[in-house]
This record gives C-alpha cells, sequence and structure tokens, in this order.
C-alpha cells in the first residue's frame, strides 16, 4: 500500500534535494527505516535496502518505489550483518545497479526484554553481534564509497549538493542504564562510540557520522516488543514523556533529511535525541 508523502515527512522540505543520490540502508525493511528511506526517496534518492527476511525486504522495496516516480528501490535480503562479506556482497550489488553510495543508515538491531538473571552470555553477545559489530561492518563495508561520494559532494559549507554521510540508529538506554535492557545498552553505547570514532578518522575526508536516536514512536517493531499495551490504550504511557504523546516514523524521518541534507552540512560526532524529551524525564 502506498504511503502518503504527509505520513513520511514534514511539508518543509523540498522536493528533488536527494536527486541522483543513493541512499544504502540496513534494517531496511523495519518500521522506523523503511520511512527513513521513503521520506528520502519522495525528495529524490535512489536505495538499496538490507534485511534478513527475502520476501519481507523485497516487497518493501517495491512498496517504498512507488513513492515516487521513475525511483529505483532495490530489495535484497537473506543478509546477516554479522557478517562482513554478505554486507560487502550489498555493497558491490548497489554500486553495480545504482552507481554508488551517498548516504548510510545503519538501522539493523536485535531486542527483547530480558532480565540480567535470565539473560545467558550468548543472548548478550547476540545483541551486541546484531547492533554493534553490525554497525561496525555497515561503516567498514559502506566507507570506500562514502569517501568517493564526499570527494564528488564537497562540504564546503555553501554546496547544497552533500554525500558522504552515515547515520546509526541508537537508543537512549545507555545514557541513564535501563532495566531489562543491559544488552542494548551496552550494544547501543558501543554504536555510540564507533560513531563519534568515525566523526573523527574521516570528518577530514568530508564525511559526517552522526546518532539518531528515537524514544517512544508510534506503531514499532521496538514499541510491539518493549511497549505496555495497556498503558497506551489508556493514556498512562505518555505521562512520562514531557510532551505528552509518542512520536511518529515521520518525525524520525524529518531528523534523517535533516543530516543528510545541506542543512546539516556542519553536524557531525552528534547524537539527535528525537524522543520529546523522554530520557531526561525522571520517571522516563
Ligand atoms: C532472553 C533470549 C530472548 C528473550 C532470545 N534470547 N530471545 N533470552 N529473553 N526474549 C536468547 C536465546 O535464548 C539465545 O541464547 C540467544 O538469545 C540468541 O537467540 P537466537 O534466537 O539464536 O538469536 P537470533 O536468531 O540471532 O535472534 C536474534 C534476536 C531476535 C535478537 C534474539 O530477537 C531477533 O532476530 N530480533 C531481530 C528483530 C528485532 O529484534 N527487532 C527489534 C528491534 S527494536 P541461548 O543462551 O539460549 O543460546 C529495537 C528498538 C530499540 O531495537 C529501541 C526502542 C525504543
Amino acid at each position: 500500500m502506498a504511503v502518503p508523502r504527509s505520513e513520511c515527512l514534514s511539508s518543509v522540505w523540498k522536493d528533488g534535494i536527494f536527486d541522483n543520490k543513493v541512499v544504502f540502508c540496513t534494517g531496511g525493511a523495519g518500521t522506523i527505516c523503511s520511512v527513513q528511506v521513503r521520506a528520502l526517496v519522495h525528495l529524490g534518492a535512489n536505495a538499496c535496502i538490507i534485511g534478513r527476511n527475502v520476501e519481507k525486504t523485497e516487497r518493501m522495496a517495491e512498496n517504498i518505489a512507488t513513492a515516487r516516480k521513475g525511483a529505483k528501490v532495490i530489495g535484497i535480503g537473506a543478509v546477516d550483518v554479522r557478517k562482513i562479506e554478505d554486507l560487502e556482497r550489498c555493497v558491490q550489488t548497489c554500486v553495480k545497479e545504482l552507481g554508488g553510495i551517498d548516504y548510510v543508515i545503519a538501522g539493523a538491531a536485535g531486542n527483547f526484554l530480558a532480565p540480567i538473571e535470565g539473560l545467558s552470555s550468548n543472548a548478550f553477545r547476540t545483541v551486541i553481534e546484531i547492533d554493534t559489530i553490525g554497525s561496525f561492518n555497515t561503516l567498514k563495508a559502506t566507507v570506500p564509497e562514502l569517501i568517493k561520494s564526499a570527494a564528488r559532494n564537497p562540504n564546503t559549507g555553501d554546496n547544497p549538493s552533500t554525500g558522504g554521510r552515515i547515520i546509526f540508529i541508537s537508543a537512549t538506554f545507555h545514557f541513564t542504564g535501563k532495566p531489562l535492557q543491559a544488552h542494548v545498552s551496552a550494544a547501543k553505547a558501543g554504536v555510540d562510540a564507533i560513531s563519534a570514532s568515525a566523526a573523527l578518522e574521516f570528518g577530514p575526508r568530508g564525511i559526517t557520522s552522526n546518532i539518531i536516536t528515537p524514544g517512544p514512536i508510534m506503531g514499532t517493531e521496538g514499541m510491539a516488543r518493549l511497549g505496555n499495551r495497556d498503558a497506551e490504550k489508556s493514556g498512562e504511557a505518555f505521562k512520562h514523556v514531557p510532551l505528552q504523546r509518542y512520536g511518529s516514523v515521520k518525525e524520525i524521518a524529518d531528523g534523517t533529511i535533516y543530516l543528510f541534507s545541506d542543512a546539516g552540512n556542519f553536524v557531525n560526532g552528534e547524537v539527535l535525541v528525537i524522543d520529546g524529551g523522554d530520557w531526561r524525564s525522571p520517571s522516563g
């Protein structure tokens, strides 16, 4: 089913700002990342989305392609971000089919609620491998293309044609610690550290590396796994969010557009938290 533009991005963004650009996204069939990609496609980009499930990923790619006439979106399934060779193969396909990679979203993640006493060493390792090592592998496999893109699109401050940018999707859990989320908190702290180091190492070559940290976002797999349905229905669930509501995937897409567009030229090594102030709330 086609998703209207108004559900993917704010009306402030100009059509065509990502013309001839290519986005590569792991976790691209998921609820948050698919809308991030869809928003970029609306604004002119072509895309390569990566997922575990072949059918789900290919179907999502076809669906995202309906966002704009002439858009090219490829979906590559059966990919395990824990394996660098899987990602290198995807990068080769993306470059062959779409001509390069200008933007990367490292969004693949694994999560479940578990107390430390109920978390086996293997369960902890699994989440570290998917989130932290998977994010590192995504950076490692795509950075040669990002370097080329940044060279084509120099980050001079007044060049509206941007390129050579990566966004990692993280979480706020490790800012404070979070019960039942020791594994994800540790994994995402590692992701933040990778992004900060990448910002310093690749900044001199014109690449920006930033984090987007979604808070409670309606309709996502994360909320389905971590949320409290009864509390959501009664409105109790929102009470700890200073803005008194959950966010939408569109609000994560808007942050993505900002960081990839020339509006975000000088933002590097930052963490953009999009959570309505939730993590700062004493009861958050
Ligand atoms: C305790 C669990 C568990 C659970 C799995 N394990 N689920 N332990 N509680 N609920 C343990 C298993 O028993 C096993 O340990 C180890 O974890 C590995 O499990 P596998 O099933 O073999 O791993 P795998 O098939 O690789 O699956 C990975 C997964 C799974 C993370 C466990 O849930 C998955 O694939 N998820 C991907 C999709 C996903 O999670 N999306 C949500 C993203 S949302 P033993 O010791 O038995 O061998 C998100 C939101 C964050 O990240 C922020 C929200 C605001």
